[in-house]
């Protein structure tokens, strides 16, 4: 199976590699294995790949991830209430510090304990659910530990976290508390408005525990246990869940339990207690188009987002023509698609490779335009807008830089151009430019970057022969030949 996996601790980005070939996990009995659909991560997995657990953590290779959403396909014969098809989501590892599993859930199964599982919330996408598990049951046993809380006040430190969002709405809507306060950054207090608190707290402004207001329970998500007590009331209770324990703190290390998840599935489903990716939505996250599958999704959002802006920022594109540069790249197959269907485009016209035309004609462009043949720039019809997918504008200007002074090209150009310096012979029928000048092909290697001008600058001065070097590729294979030749 596929799957993230490193054979060396440290961070993310220098020991997590893709592979491609790694072993299914045996399912034990009283395992289930899921196909993972969605997969999330937490800090403890960053602190476990750095090795900060070794002496408790299991033998090397590791695939990381104690979060997972997706689907049973297998059950073992212990197994009582989970079933094949069962859309399950769960943290995988019942202590997170104490050999937690070896094939973890960055992978396409994993197995688990059915005990660790919950179903998903029928109103949760995958990706939804798999950023809850271990976050909301750390929020929720802790909270539970400080006893009820109905009618109690309670100050969340980290209220911005995975853990603190979660903590705020349970203290909130499950343990009823009558006033939650929480502690975030400055670009945070809105969204922590939204999640219903009473008091948001900029931590770069304000010392909670300086604050006359004193609180029933304090939930530290932080590590500042040692200023938490200072904020608590005469009897109250801190729960620490990061850091050094201040007495009369004290530390709760999340267990998994899917009962827990059962215990919210009514507030999940009835939206009392959201996600925080659903929370922030609107910045980053949208539902899956119930037609698309998972990889066809996947294909799209930093591409259609491209398309889109880029489009609507020329705009009112009704009834206008647009060129699209690139059509048969990613962001251009949407932009076409984009521009006729979304933006009312009254004609749609792009550039592609000879293979790509029909392909581009499938997607609806009214005229398809070969650059291995033609130059768009020189054609008679100009377009209302131009969406620039291929780069050519930056590549002229890196050629300029290259040469220190634009004016260097064109009189390069000019040189290969000149009729002085060229002679033509058929060669295999083909018609071949030979270069006599010494200097022009030196940079030959630019020569894709102002084929554009020698082109124009050959059909001056040597007439329609040379159609043969409208492909700036053909025009280097040629040149170099004669070059060397
Ligand atoms: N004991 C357990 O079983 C257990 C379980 C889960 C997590 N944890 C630990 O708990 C911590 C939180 O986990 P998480 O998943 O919620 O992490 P997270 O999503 O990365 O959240 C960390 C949050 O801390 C906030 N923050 C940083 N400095 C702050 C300060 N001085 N005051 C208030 N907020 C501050 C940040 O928000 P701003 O942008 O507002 O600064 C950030 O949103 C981590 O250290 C994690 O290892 C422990």
């Amino acid at each position: 199976m596929k799957a993230w996996m490193y054979h060396e601790h440290g961070s993310f980005t220098d020991v997590l590699k893709f592979e491609t070939k790694t072993s299914l996990p045996q399912v034990k009995d009283d395992q289930v294995l899921i196909k993972v659909v969605a997969a999330a991560l937490n800090p403890v997995d960053a602190v476990r790949m750095l090795g900060f657990f070794k002496a408790t953590d299991c033998p090397l290779p590791t695939i990381p991830g104690y979060d997972v959403a997706g689907v049973v396909v297998k059950v073992g014969p212990q197994v009582k209430q989970l079933k094949e098809g069962d859309e399950v989501y769960g943290n995988i590892n019942e202590k997170p510090l104490e050999d937690p599993k070896q094939l973890g859930s960055l992978a396409e199964y994993t197995a688990v304990e059915e005990k660790l599982l919950g179903l998903k919330p029928t109103n949760l996408s995958f990706p939804e659910a798999a950023g809850l598990p271990l976050a909301v049951e750390t929020a929720y046993q802790a909270l539970e530990r400080c006893g009820p809380l109905d009618g109690k006040s309670v100050l969340v430190l980290g209220g911005a976290g995975g853990v603190g969002t979660l903590a705020i709405q349970l203290a909130r809507h499950v343990f009823v508390a009558s006033r939650v306060a929480a502690t975030c950054s400055s670009g945070k207090l809105e969204f922590l408005k939204s999640l219903g608190v009473d008091l948001a707290i900029d931590y770069t402004k304000e010392n909670f525990e300086e604050l006359p207001e004193k609180f029933d329970v304090v939930f530290d998500g932080v590590g500042q246990c040692d200023k938490a007590v200072k904020a608590m009331k005469e009897g109250g209770k801190v729960v620490s869940i990061i850091g050094e324990i201040t007495p009369p703190a004290f530390q709760h290390i999340v267990i998994s339990d899917g009962s827990v998840l059962e215990k919210l599935n009514p507030f999940l489903e009835s939206g009392k207690v959201k996600p925080s990716t659903q929370l922030l939505k609107r910045s980053c996250w949208g539902l899956k188009p119930k037609n698309l599958s998972f990889p066809e999704a996947a294909g799209l959002p930093l591409a259609i987002e491209t398309a889109y802006q880029a489009l609507e920022r020329c705009g009112p594109l009704d009834g206008k023509s647009v060129l699209i540069m690139g059509g048969a790249g990613g962001v251009g197959t949407l932009s076409i698609q984009i521009a006729e269907h979304v933006f009312g485009a009254s004609r749609v016209a792009t550039t592609c490779s000879s293979g790509k035309l029909e392909f581009l004609k499938s997607l609806g462009v009214d005229l398809a335009i070969d650059y291995t043949k033609e130059n768009f720039e020189y054609l008679p019809e100009k377009f209302d807008v131009v969406f620039d997918a291929v780069g050519h504008v930056h590549q002229i200007s890196e050629v300029a830089q290259l040469y220190d002074d634009a004016q260097e090209v064109v009189e390069e150009v000019n040189l290969i151009s000149d009729p002085q310096n060229a002679t033509v012979e058929v060669i295999n029928g083909l018609e071949v430019l030979k270069i006599a000048a010494g200097r022009c092909l030196r940079e030959v290697e630019i020569l894709n970057d102002y084929s554009g001008l020698l082109r124009e600058s050959l059909r001056n001065n040597f007439g329609s022969i040379y159609r043969v070097i409208v492909d700036s590729h053909t025009a280097f294979k040629c040149l170099s030949w004669s070059w060397r030749d």
